[in-house]
């Protein structure tokens, strides 16, 4: 068993897709452990996306991810960060897969629906950044 961090990022959450996606999750098998709706602070964003804090999209990334409430999960299945990020699709909407969240539900490769964690140590610092305290199985 593996957790890792998802975001319904703020552009689903204003399209009224969380929901969707939502079931989306539950469908392709994974247990939610925990949920909760949170807006972020400029500073919790960038907290956050602290390993992209060099690239020229940081300022923009911040920015966005704070415009307005996001749904934050910790998500356990077998391999669960691999099998999230292929339900999601890849970062560019353009470039994913059809019948990914992505795909059919992002607008640009920044306001692309959702996030998740690209690694094991990357998922331990994400899911503990929203819920300390979780136990990554
Ligand atoms: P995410 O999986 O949340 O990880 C970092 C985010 O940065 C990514 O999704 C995109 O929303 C955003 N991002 C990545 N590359 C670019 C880019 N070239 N321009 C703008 N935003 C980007």
């Amino acid at each position: 068993m593996e957790t890792t961090l998802a975001i319904i990022k703020p552009d689903a959450v204003a399209r009224r897709v969380a929901g969707q996606i939502l079931q989306r999750i539950e469908e392709a098998g994974f247990q939610i452990r925990a949920m909760r709706l949170v807006r972020l602070t400029r500073a919790e964003a960038e907290g956050f996306y602290a390993v992209h804090r060099a690239r020229p999209f940081f300022g923009s990334l911040t920015t966005f991810m704070s415009e307005g409430p996001v749904v934050v999960l910790a998500l356990q299945a077998p391999d669960a960060i691999g099998k999230w990020r292929a339900l999601m699709g890849a970062t560019d909407p353009a470039k994913a897969e059809p019948g990914t969240i992505r795909r059919d539900l992002g607008t640009s490769i920044e306001r692309n629906a959702t996030h998740g964690s690209d690694a094991p140590a990357t998922a331990a610092f994400e899911v503990g950044y929203f819920f300390p305290g979780i136990e990554l199985a």
